[in-house]
């Protein structure tokens, strides 16, 4: 009740600052968490044909679509069709706000201050994604709309993770902020405060396909990285603590190269494709700096990413298995990709990674700001 009254009064403001669009829907729901609790799903949408709904489960983008070259809106991420499926053993982190520590922690182990912990296998012989009962992605979420300082709506999703949760040490109150702007951009910022030093790791894990979640490939996408080097990893994707160049490698994405174009070099090796963690180029003191781009020649959607965060984890698809998901549609090997703003996995365990430790008193922030555009289709001579 108390969610459909400040809805009214964001709604009012919304028909007064623009005149004539709502910006955000009334929240709908979207089945139930694995522990009975009602999800919700909100909406977001703008003038320029981008709409994009988030779940309270997992505080998850659920739906984001974009138009294409011709002005048709699809949408262009994976995702379920209520909360059972984000629950079911075929979901694989669809769009969902991925943590506390995203990616791997070698062995599931780690030592803070003098205290070891130890945190759950769920990735033999590692610990993924934040783990299995409770990480990020599979509880609910408080939700609010809320009127940004610049963008044209926001939706505000909290939750405070105990002491303990997931073997984490720290009482964790995170804030995460959708905002979608005038021009198709969605911001995603991330904030978290503790009482307990301890690693905190955020990003989204949305699977893109530019063509419509669902199409055939991802191989035909063209990709460009801002980034020099990359941090190589062992036989179980846990980083060796080596940062090396990309020159030379079938990781070079410095310029834009179709993504198909040497995956088969990396089929054979531990991450099955293109599973890495790429070392973001920064120059200059701007805090957002480019980090990828993505063109689909065939709907001609373009996706440029924007971040704070110091890396990126540029996944392949490779462990998409043919699940039949979100209106019907089957996600094949390799059909959709991830591109994960993240700080290095496994830093909690590499002193000279950029450090992922948050301490009592101080602000984790983290934002990534995900711009579509279209480009024309190139002229045959
Ligand atoms: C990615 C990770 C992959 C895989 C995937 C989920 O972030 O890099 O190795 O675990 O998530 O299936």
């Amino acid at each position: 009740m108390k969610l459909n009254s400040r809805f009214s009064q964001f709604a009012l403001a919304a028909l007064l600052t623009t005149g004539v669009t709502l910006h955000a829907a009334e929240p709908v729901k979207f089945g139930k968490s694995a522990d009975g609790k009602q999800v919700h799903l909100h909406t977001l949408k703008n003038n320029k044909g981008m709409t994009l709904k988030v779940s309270t489960l997992g505080a998850t983008l659920v739906e984001l679509h974009v138009p294409d070259r011709a002005g048709k809106s699809a949408d262009v991420i994976n995702g379920w069709d209520d909360a059972s499926g984000y629950l079911s053993e075929d979901n694989q982190y669809f769009g969902c706000t991925t943590g506390r520590v995203c990616n791997r922690i070698a062995k599931g182990k780690f030592s803070l201050n003098g205290e070891d912990y130890e945190l759950a296998i769920n990735n033999e012989p590692n610990h993924l994604h934040g783990g299995v009962e409770r990480p990020l992605s599979r509880v609910v979420w408080k939700a609010e709309e809320f009127k940004p300082k610049s963008g044209l709506a926001g939706l505000r999703f909290r939750y405070t993770s105990p002491d303990g949760e997931e073997g984490y040490p720290g009482k964790l109150t995170i804030t995460v902020n959708y905002v979608i702007m005038e021009e198709n951009i969605l911001r995603i910022s991330y904030f978290a405060r503790t009482d307990k030093a301890t690693p905190v790791n955020l990003t989204n894990h949305a699977y893109f396909n530019l063509s419509g979640h669902g199409s055939p490939t991802v191989l035909n996408h063209m990709l460009r990285l801002n980034a020099d080097n990359y941090t190589p990893t062992d036989d179980t994707l846990i980083p060796t603590g080596k940062i090396e160049p990309v020159e030379g490698t079938p990781l070079d994405f410095r310029k834009l190269t179709k993504i198909g174009a040497r995956i088969e070099k990396l089929t054979d090796t531990a991450a099955l494709g293109y599973d890495h963690n790429f070392v973001l180029n920064r120059k200059g003191d701007e805090k957002m700096q480019l980090a990828a781009v993505l063109r689909d020649p065939k709907s001609g959607r373009q996706l440029q990413i924007r971040t704070t965060e110091p890396g990126i984890q540029f996944y392949s698809g490779n462990f998409l298995k043919g699940q039949v998901a979100k209106d019907g549609k089957t996600y094949a090997h390799r059909s959709a990709l991830c591109l994960e703003t993240q700080h290095f996995p496994d830093s909690v365990n590499h002193k000279d990674f950029p450090s992922t430790i948050l301490e009592p008193g101080k602000q984790f922030t983290s934002t990534t700001a995900y711009s579509f555009t279209t480009f024309e289709k190139k002229k045959k001579k």
